[in-house]
């Protein structure tokens, strides 16, 4: 039958009147020390016990220390391994595991417990005390350890036999609850102990006041105790650090996007945005191209046409990039290769929507979404990514807005300091790069890209002439690579990531 530890620690405490030590008694109910203090815990709840918190500095055997206690040294087993007429090196050698053998011939032969003479392994003499397996196990004790000098310890130290460990344990003294037998508590309340309804006190209403007989015999509830580990889906580290963008961005006061679509026409992910069509970036090397359907139609046409000429000759001011537009360049399928994609398709609703009502209401947009570019993957890069980007639609907006709403959302993700660099793009001007001191790296790194829309790509959707559109965007891997301190952007995104990684990472928090 299975031990009741519970009540063979009331009569331990009953008999001795307190317990020294909790190690020595779990040796003595022959349980882990963990197992006793478990018990020990529900009868620290129950208040039968009082426990104080002790330290000791105990010796232990390591692998090596243990093998040596139960197996004999290498060098006893070797010489135990000699036959009186003595053995052929190899013929000895063949009996032991190689480093058993390499050590024991060492340390025996300095010993002088045995030699080689004619070609043979001899014994000197005819009997040995395996001396050190002795002191191992008399350091194992921990007791009576006072005429080992302090240099031993240290060699034993050095080759890993044995290491010192600092263990926790407990005197128990009798608590406030303390009985010398346990009275088992109940946890659960069942039919059968409020069947009697006639037992309970009642209100002069009727209802029934708390039972307080009963009451007693119910086990306290541990709020101390660990809940169990649930088995539940977790978050990617990728779709924490978007929660935390999403809300800062809804915070701000930024609708999302519908991005659910990686399929786009060259048309919205680049002519729309006033991108020509022989620009390197719509090359095979940088775009993945859709094989089926190849192509998309032109929903459009009037818009479509716009472009076209904007393109071929200019127009709202701009003398355009004179060349012959192609419609089957901007039919072409490709993944999507930046969200700005998904913000020149709203873009071009919203002036559907201006020219349908006549009137113009301010919108600010966000997206957080993949995109793909086919490019040579290493440590940082990857064919496919995740970009944020937010987009405003106003007004008397221009780039001291720009800089001021950039300057606002990097400030609530913790990065501030920002430095604007001019660069080019081919549908914002101007256009800028932002720079910023990161806390966590302690450096100044790139964040994003940004600028003000041209009105080549503006005027042809549709937009009114007072209307100016803003726009920043910035990758997700980085700053989630910083945040959760990934080196290498393919263990956290792609076939080769650890599942571990999901149950295991942090809840990503940008704010303090
Ligand atoms: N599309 C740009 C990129 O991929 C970012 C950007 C968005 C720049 C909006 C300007 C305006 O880097």
């Amino acid at each position: 039958m299975e031990k009741n530890y519970t009540q063979l620690i009331l009569t331990e405490l009953e008999q001795n009147g307190e317990i020294p030590d909790t190690l020595l008694l779990a040796k003595k109910f022959e349980i882990e020390h963990q197992e006793l203090v478990g018990y020990l815990n529900s009868l620290l709840l129950e208040n039968y016990i009082t426990q104080e918190v002790k330290e000791i500095q105990r010796w232990v055997l390591l692998q090596e220390g243990l093998d040596n206690v139960t197996n004999g040294t290498p060098e006893f087993r070797v010489f135990q391994g000699i036959p009186a007429e003595g053995i052929s090196k190899n013929d000895l050698e063949a009996k032991f595991d190689p480093n058993v053998f390499k050590f024991g011939l060492q340390n025996g032969m300095k010993k002088k417990w045995f030699k080689i003479k004619d070609g043979l392994i001899q014994k000197e003499v005819a009997e040995v005390v395996d001396e050190d397996a002795v002191l191992l196990k008399r350091i194992e004790s921990n007791s009576n350890l006072e005429d080992i000098k302090k240099d031993v310890f240290d060699n034993l130290k050095k080759r890993k036999i044995i290491s010192q460990e600092v263990i926790k344990y407990f005197k128990i003294n009798k608590g406030a609850e303390f009985k010398p037998i346990y009275v088992e508590l109940e946890s659960d309340l069942t039919y059968d102990m409020v069947k009697n309804y006639d037992d309970f006190v009642k209100n002069e209403d009727g209802t029934i006041k708390s039972n307080t007989e009963l009451a007693k015999q119910f086990k306290k509830y541990n709020w101390n105790s660990v809940g169990k580990d649930i088995k539940t889906g977790n978050l990617h580290p990728l779709m924490k650090v978007r929660k935390q963008f999403r809300e800062v961005l809804i915070e701000m006061g930024f609708e999302e996007m519908a991005t659910n679509q990686y399929v786009e026409s060259g048309f919205w992910n680049f002519d729309a945005l006033f991108q020509p069509q022989q620009h390197p970036a719509r090359d095979a090397h940088d775009t993945f191209f859709i094989r089926e359907p190849a192509h998309s139609k032109n929903l459009d046409p009037e818009y479509w046409e716009r472009v076209k000429k904007t393109h071929e000759v200019g127009g709202y001011g701009s003398i355009g990039y004179r060349y012959d537009w192609s419609y089957d360049e901007a039919k072409k399928n490709i993944f999507r290769t930046h969200t700005t994609a998904v913000s020149s398709k709203m873009l071009r609703q919203i002036a559907i929507e201006y020219a349908k009502d006549g009137v113009f209401k301010p919108r600010k947009f966000f997206s957080i979404d993949r995109v793909f570019r086919n490019e040579s993957l290493d440590a940082t890069h990857l064919a496919e990514f995740h970009q944020i980007e937010g987009v405003i639609a106003d007004k008397n907006v221009g780039l001291g807005e720009l800089l001021g709403v950039i300057t606002e959302f990097f400030a609530k993700i913790g990065i501030t300091g920002l430095k604007f660099k001019p660069t080019y793009n081919p549908y914002t001007e101007p256009s800028l790069e932002i720079h910023g001191f990161h806390p966590g790296l302690n450096k100044v790194i790139e964040l994003g890209n940004s600028g003000v829309f041209r009105p080549e790509m503006l005027r042809p959707m549709g937009l009114p002439e007072d209307i100016q559109v803003l726009g920043w965007g910035l990758g997700l891997e980085r700053p989630t690579m910083i945040q959760y301190k990934f080196k290498n952007i393919r263990d956290l995104l792609g076939y080769g990531v650890d599942m571990k990684l999901l149950k295991e990472n942090p809840i990503c928090c940008f704010k303090n």
